[in-house]
């Protein structure tokens, strides 16, 4: 695809030469970011350039708005946010895709956007002249966050191509995990998931996944293995999980044991929000092998070189 000027919704459309471009400049931006505790001055077409990211956020977020927030910011650029709909005009009757129109007539340089699966605004956001980047829309994608995925992966198993990742909980609603199945197969490791019945994906690319229906096989087999939280806010109204948050717990749920499955430098890692004793007990997120919030610091650095790709600004290293 190459980012310049682009949007960016999707995992699919990566090279790999946007790959090796992202994550090089990821990790630049990271040492710099370690050493001097700042990245704007090794771009300096960045002096005198006015940009403003507007953050347009129907749904709930903590790490994907503030870490693009924070990205934007460490560029020296401005950000406006919408990501309380209940004080928007959303709330007098305004929908989400006039919402968009008028946030897009207030011409910012770039916007990202979170959404429920919504076709009108898929419409709205194809049509819009600046490049917008997908912050998770409904069930399909999470582009960038599969993005933070894979550079965690390399940062700490020095490659991705041959790893063994084992997503566990509930596929079926996450756009993380098929970001992540999307991407992570491009990058030639192998995508599996361990899943109750209900949760068990249905779309066509995760046919040839590898599924294990017993945890600690999965866990044998890994050498990354993704907790996921179980998504009820895209569960329909007469949808369970087929079993108590008590059995799931018991079959899905990583504790020591189950982290002592993984080889002695394997590593864990969820997209977040973890919900503390039901994907990931308090021991397994204190564990170094826990890598939860490197993902959180690497999605600054991602998200940043990303931002800098798309407005085609050159750094100096
Ligand atoms: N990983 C992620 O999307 O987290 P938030 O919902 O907090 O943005």
């Amino acid at each position: 695809m190459s980012f310049l000027g682009k949007s960016f919704l999707t995992s699919e459309a990566l090279t790999d030469k946007d790959l090796d471009d992202l994550f090089s400049r990821t990790k630049l931006f990271k040492q710099e970011f370690k050493a001097k505790g700042r990245i704007h001055h090794l771009m300096p077409s960045l002096l005198g350039q006015e940009r403003v990211v507007a953050m347009v956020f129907s749904e709930p977020s903590t790490r994907t708005r503030m870490s693009f927030q924070m990205a934007a910011n460490r560029l020296n650029y401005r950000t406006v946010s919408l990501d309380n709909i209940t004080v928007s005009s959303i709330s007098k009757g305004e929908t989400f895709e006039d919402t968009l129109r008028n946030v897009a007539a207030m011409q910012p340089d770039c916007m990202v956007v979170r959404y429920g699966t919504d076709t009108s605004a898929d419409k709205v956001v194809g049509d819009l002249p600046f490049p917008v980047i997908n912050g998770g829309i409904g069930a399909s994608e999470h582009p960038t966050q599969a993005l933070l995925d894979a550079y965690t992966i390399l940062e700490n198993r020095g490659k991705i191509r041959g790893e063994r990742v084992l997503i566990v909980g509930d596929v079926l609603h996450s756009r993380v995990a098929n970001s992540n199945l999307i991407l992570l197969s491009k990058l030639g490791a192998e995508v599996a998931y361990c899943a109750p019945r209900e949760f068990v994906p249905i779309d066509p690319r995760w046919q040839s996944a590898k599924h294990f229906s017993d945890l600690s096989e999965g866990l044998k087999w890994s050498t990354v293995v993704m907790g996921l939280r179980i998504q009820k806010e895209r569960h329909g109204p007469y949808q369970g999980i087929g079993l108590t948050i008590a059995e799931y717990r018991e079959k899905y749920r990583i504790g020591t044991d189950q982290l002592n499955m993984l080889p002695p430098d394997g590593i864990s890692l969820h997209p977040g929000p973890v919900i503390r004793g039901v994907e990931f007990s308090d021991h397994v997120l204190a564990d170094s092998k826990c890598k939860v919030l490197d993902q959180v610091t690497n999605g600054v650095y991602v998200r940043a070189a990303l931002i800098s790709l798309i407005f085609g600004v050159e750094v100096n290293t």
